[in-house]
């Protein structure tokens, strides 16, 4: 039997990994099933729900819909590698002060979506954050709580020296 095992070589978080995966696996497969960073979360799997965003060399994907053959010598941040050690990331302090969760099932890609946002636009309006969060699916909030938090997270972070 041929064997189609490939290595890759990847930073995730700001440190060096190297795995091994077949070409049909899916980044979201790897980060889950691999190397066991279950942070990002599998809801469609086929690019509508927005559960398992990445940023990936620093754009926000769906990690469902890359290969992970095409993370060879990639930069990839997941949710693991938000927060600065026990210091929550400005997001995930104004997710959880404006309870901008219930489930939780949708709120690691939201938060990588809405990161990625911001490292763009560091002050965008409400109707913005609403248009780049569409893809992001919540079955939970009713949206108007992340819109919130985000609007809120983007202040706190212009205003850091
Ligand atoms: S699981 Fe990837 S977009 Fe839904
Ligand atoms: S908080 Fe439950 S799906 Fe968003």
């Amino acid at each position: 039997m041929t064997d189609y095992t490939t290595r890759i070589t990847t930073v995730i978080n700001g440190q060096e990994e190297t795995f091994f995966c077949e070409p049909r696996e899916s980044l979201l497969e790897i980060l889950r099933d691999r190397l066991q960073l279950t942070g990002t979360k599998e809801g469609c799997n086929d690019g509508n729900c927005g559960a398992c965003t990445v940023i990936l060399d620093g754009v926000s994907v769906n990690s469902c819909c890359v290969l992970g053959v095409e993370a060879e010598n990639a930069s990839i941040e997941t949710i693991e590698g938000l927060a600065d050690g026990d210091m929550l990331h400005p997001l995930q302090q104004a997710f959880i002060r404006e309870t901008a969760l219930q489930c939780g099932y949708c709120t690691p890609g939201l938060l990588m979506a809405a990161k990625d946002l911001l490292a763009h636009e560091p002050l965008p309006s409400n109707e913005r954050i609403r248009l780049w969060l569409a893809n992001n699916l919540c079955r939970c909030t009713g949206y108007t709580r992340i819109i919130k938090a985000v609007a809120q997270a983007a202040k706190e972070l212009h205003q850091k020296p």
